[in-house]
């Protein structure tokens, strides 16, 4: 931190003077995981972004006959080369590469969205079923190809769980297994809150705590704004008590 200090330098350049540039993992090409990747590849600090999916072998039904497998990697590749074309219009100066799992050998960072995403009317825990299983075997062929620096991220649902499922089948140290929580929540909360006030929502600091899903709070309690004074109003009328922190 002193370093970072030292540099006097903000954001992404912190992080690319003082921790060198990264490499990022995603795994799970779907529509959260090819959004991550476009939004890795953008960022100066990163200098390479992998992206992997599932390749499922053909097999033989009950009638012996011949199911071909499913290559969701060949969608990769072309996503990969797409994004690779239009680096020449982007702030990044990176490359995206679609591979199979030992990409990940000599990653910073490797985040799992891969699985089911939820249907109307569906819970987030709903999906542990089908997906505890997918991330348990994202893991088990992750495993002997993670260092010993590198974090896994957790971000397929419901996220609190599979992070803990992540972290019982890679066997490694808590510490390097994060389930992204309430990050997407908070940042829904600051844009509403933002919206309502008319305000940036980059002015508005707020939380959702809890586990990401239903029984989730809202911490209105600790949040506060450049215009505390209209979030005190906001509050007033949302939850009839008073914000309690101000800038
Ligand atoms: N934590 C959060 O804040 C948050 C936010 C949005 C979505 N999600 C979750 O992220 C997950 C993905 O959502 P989506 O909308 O991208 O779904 P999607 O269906 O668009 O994509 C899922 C991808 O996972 C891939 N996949 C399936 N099994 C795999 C395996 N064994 N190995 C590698 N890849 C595999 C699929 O081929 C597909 O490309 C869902 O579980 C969703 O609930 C979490």
């Amino acid at each position: 931190m002193d370093k970072i200090r030292e540099l006097g330098l903000k954001g992404a350049e912190k992080m690319a003077k003082v921790f060198g540039k990264k490499k990022v993992v995603v795994v799970g090409d779907g529509r959260v995981g090819s959004s991550a990747v476009f939004a890795l590849f953008q960022q100066s600090w990163i200098n390479e972004v992998g992206v992997i999916d599932v390749v499922l072998p053909g097999h033989k039904d009950e009638n012996g006959e011949w199911v071909k497998g499913f290559n969701a990697m060949h969608n990769v590749e072309g996503d990969a080369l797409d994004m690779n074309d239009g680096a020449s219009f982007l702030n990044g100066n990176g490359r995206v590469e679609g591979c199979d799992y030992s990409i990940c050998d000599d990653a910073d960072a490797v985040v799992i969205t891969s699985g089911a995403p939820q249907k109307p009317g569906q819970t987030r825990l709903e999906l542990l079923g089908a997906n505890a299983s997918i991330v348990a075997g994202v893991c088990k062929q992750l495993k002997s190809h993670l260092n010993d620096h590198c974090v896994v991220i957790v971000v397929s649902n419901p996220c609190d769980v599979l992070a803990w499922v992540a972290y019982k089948t890679l066997g490694i140290d808590s510490k390097r297994v994060i389930g992204s929580g309430c990050v997407l929540d908070s940042s829904r909360l600051k844009q509403e809150i933002g919206d309502d006030l008319g305000i940036d929502y980059r002015s508005v600091n707020a939380t959702i705590i809890g586990e990401h899903g239903d029984s989730e709070v809202a911490a209105y309690s600790a949040s506060h704004s450049t215009k505390t004074y209209l979030l005190l109003h906001l509050f007033t009328q949302l939850i009839d008590s008073t914000i309690m922190e101000t800038q």
